[in-house]
């Protein structure tokens, strides 16, 4: 396994190659780090699907460096797409339109939209611009698993299956891009994430949002049971104090909190009450909670706007019910 520091220029034009060549790069991005290959090798992107043992029918997002490259691979409908591209990329936000014959089915799982995202991190950037190529990349973790919000976490998962992971340390924002389609006549919000939807909304006035779930559902990132932690996870009801005695516990808490006492293990994911703080620290404190043998992680309910709108998101797909 070979890992590379992302902001070492000669690890991103061999990355770059890799790319070119048909491999896998495991990459960091502003939100998670991410399992890319060439978005328009068929072959290379096959590879996705098995590493990450992702169904075919689950969807790749594409990215891009800019926004201009945008119209080689999608029909960017006019209006509001791309005052949102003008204003959230790069970032967080996933746009699902239209695509052209660029993009192969397979990075699609058939669909005629493809979504499309231009990331933050500079090393993202990098590796695209030096690829010259639009990168197709899911969340680098196994299917249905906690996003990887550290270099360390695609190694201990994947580790030999990708030919270069590039280590740019902790990523900032820490929870997925926010995806919003324009597949249909309105649009429609599939998945919460990086970009708060308030803020989305005072740009483009109320959206839909997709609040239905099942196992093959229209944004299948959407699946009932998603990020699961190997140990039950348990969402808690707003002032429920669970610690069944004896048993081994472990809380996962916005802020500190009143009685840790009797719990065997504590993440509190910010100390002064900041949602950004808390969506950088969710997955990385989950990993660790579940690294402990508990018999069941406990999770304090968060405030549901801004950015605990994603993180309830998370809590709630990964959640036992
Ligand atoms: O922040 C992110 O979005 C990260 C980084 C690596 O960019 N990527 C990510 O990818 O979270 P992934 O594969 O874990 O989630 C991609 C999701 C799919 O599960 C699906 O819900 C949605 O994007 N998606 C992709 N293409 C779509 C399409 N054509 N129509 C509807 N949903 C689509
Ligand atoms: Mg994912």
């Amino acid at each position: 396994m070979e890992i590379a520091e992302a902001s070492n220029h000669e690890a991103i034009l061999e990355a770059a190659r890799i790319i070119r060549r048909g491999g896998l790069i495991a990459f960091p991005t502003e939100t998670v780090y991410g399992l890319g290959a060439d978005a328009c090798n068929p072959k290379a992107v096959a590879k996705i699907f098995e590493v990450k043992r992702r169904p075919s029918f689950d969807p790749l997002i594409v990215h891009l460096a800019d926004a201009g490259s945008a119209s080689l691979y999608g029909v960017v409908p006019k209006g509001i797409p791309g005052e949102l591209m003008a204003r959230f990329w790069p970032g967080p936000l996933t746009l699902v339109i239209p695509k052209t014959a660029a993009i192969p089915p397979i990075v699609t799982a058939g669909l005629d939209t493809v979504a499309l995202r231009v990331p933050s991190h500079p090393a993202a950037l990098a590796l695209i611009r030096a690829a010259e190529r639009a990168i197709a990349a899911p969340s680098a973790n196994l299917f249905g698993t906690v996003s990887p919000t550290e270099a360390r976490h695609v190694a201990d998962q994947l580790g030999d299956a990708v030919d270069l992971i590039l280590d740019g340390g902790r990523c900032a924002v820490g929870i997925e891009s926010t995806i919003i389609s324009f597949a249909a006549a309105r649009p429609r919000i599939l998945r919460a994430g990086g970009v708060p939807i308030e803020e989305i909304e005072r740009l483009t006035g109320p959206i839909e949002r997709f609040t239905g779930s099942s196992d093959r559902p229209e944004a299948p990132g959407q699946m009932t049971r998603h990020y699961a932690t190997r140990t039950p996870l348990k969402l808690l009801e707003a002032d429920e104090v669970p610690v069944p005695s004896g048993s081994r516990v472990g809380l996962l808490a916005f802020t500190p909190p009143l009685h840790p006492e009797g719990y065997a293990a504590v993440e509190v994911l910010s100390n002064t009450g900041d949602l950004r703080e808390a969506a950088a620290n969710l997955f990385a404190a989950l990993r660790r909670l579940d690294a402990l043998g508990l018999e069941i992680i406990a999770a304090c309910p968060f405030p549901e706007r801004d950015l605990g709108i994603a993180i309830m998101d998370r809590l709630r797909r990964g959640a036992v019910s």
